[in-house]
């Protein structure tokens, strides 16, 4: 066995990771799917479980060797269904796509019809855009948000009489306001559907008791890990005890084989994390700090799509700035600040190169980050966007970033 480190072994890895590690430290991470993990729970995903093969489930297993890998995924699942109120729980997913692929087909036969949200409204890749796989699968059909920027309840009640689909999706990447899980269950029970939510990108403010949770009332719930939930990249499906064969006939073997067991334990770690008294506390800075930025980029005349924000993300229309969501973000990048180009609703531009910019706030506020700090960074984005042809003022706004970095370390 090598018995080097990776800075004997590998200099060019260790080197790469090192350049990231101050990429992170000194910018502004405002991707509001992105997150920094503690330290625990890098140290779990870095472990040794990474070496175990145990496909299966928890006491019915494909190999020998299983009874600290079971100890491991049972911790991880009893823990998720604390946290949520869910009455299954499957963590072996190994991301969001692929919990949602394995949803469908626990439930959906080709040909099946799935109403979910119009993805320049905020939906998500795989609820049926036409470069995706599951698209040649299901039939999906799209509704939006009305005026207001909120989900048009009324056209999705329309929607679901007339095509009356086999499953209601909602759960986003992009949209920003509170979601009536009640109106929906509703409208899914008239039709007879069934109910799922992806809840990927709000999944931590759900644990930290900031949002309405779906878990109670949807069929199926899934979620990343990664993103407001501050655990590893990886993903995990919720569900009624009535669909928890089926749900986890369809992760394995339906779709993947052995789990990754050493992300599953990181997974656990993260959820023990959530929930401890502080994660509410966090969980609720994200979001004001969100609302912070909300009225400061207000008061310098930006648009805020679906008209303002009650979560952790912003999604903000740049056409009367006269700067394209690509132009912003490369603007962003230089100056420190991270964010990315997003489609707005109804865009009239490319997904490549859009009108506007999503940002969050979960990974500023895992720093430390609060009020006064979200008033200064909206003043720098604004600068950064009103003058982003300007190499020396985005040079003078990326030193002032680094300085404000140095205050709020990640992981020394
Ligand atoms: C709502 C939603 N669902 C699913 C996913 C897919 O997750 P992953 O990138 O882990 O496959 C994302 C990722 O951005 C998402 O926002």
């Amino acid at each position: 066995m090598n018995r080097q480190t990776l800075a004997q072994f590998d200099s060019d890895i260790f080197s790469i990771i090192e350049k990231e590690r101050k990429r992170q430290e000194e910018g502004l991470e405002m991707i509001p799917s992105e997150n920094f993990v503690s330290p625990a729970v890098l140290e779990a995903l870095g472990s040794i479980l990474t070496n175990k093969y145990s496909e299966g489930y928890v006491g019915n297993r494909y190999y020998g060797g299983c009874e600290f890998i079971d100890n491991v995924e049972q911790l991880a699942i009893d823990r998720a269904r604390q946290l949520f109120g869910a009455e299954h729980v499957n963590v072996q997913p190994l991301s969001g796509a692929p919990a949602n692929i394995a949803a469908y087909l626990a439930v959906l036969k080709p040909g099946d019809t799935i109403l979910g949200m119009d993805l320049s409204h905020g939906g998500h890749l795989t609820h049926g855009s036409p470069v995706t796989h599951m698209a040649n699968l299901f039939n999906f059909i799209r509704y939006k948000t009305n005026a207001q920027g909120v989900i048009d309840y009324d056209e999705l009640r329309d929607m679901a009489r007339r095509h009356k689909p086999k499953l209601v999706l909602v759960g986003y990447s992009a949209y920003s306001r509170e979601i009536d899980y009640h109106i929906i269950k509703s409208i899914a029970d008239e039709t007879e559907s069934m109910t799922m939510a992806d809840v990927a990108h709000i999944a931590g403010l759900i644990a930290g008791g900031q949002m309405n949770n779906p878990v109670p009332l949807f069929d199926i719930v899934t979620t990343t890990t990664h993103k407001t939930l501050r655990g590893p990249r990886g993903g995990m499906i919720m569900c009624k005890e009535k669909w928890a064969k089926q749900i986890d006939k369809s992760v394995f073997p339906g779709f993947q084989g052995g789990p990754h067991e050493h992300n599953i334990s990181a997974k656990a770690v993260a959820f023990k994390e959530a929930l401890q008294p502080d994660f509410k506390v966090y969980a609720k800075q994200i979001m004001t700090n969100a609302k912070i930025l909300e009225e400061e980029l207000k008061k310098r005349d930006y648009t805020i799509c679906f008209g303002q924000t009650d979560n952790h993300l912003l999604l903000i229309n740049l056409a009367n700035k006269g700067v394209t969501g690509k132009e912003a973000q490369i603007a962003l990048d230089k100056a420190g600040i991270t964010v990315n180009k997003n489609m707005v609703p109804d865009d009239p531009r490319s997904p490549m190169n859009p009108s506007g910019i999503r940002l969050g706030t979960p990974a500023l506020t895992t720093r430390g980050m609060k009020e006064a700090e979200m008033r200064q960074i909206a003043a720098w984005l604004d600068t950064v966007i009103a003058h982003h042809a300007n190499e020396s003022v985005l040079a003078g706004v990326k030193k002032d970033i680094i300085a404000l970095c140095q205050k709020y370390p990640l992981y020394v």
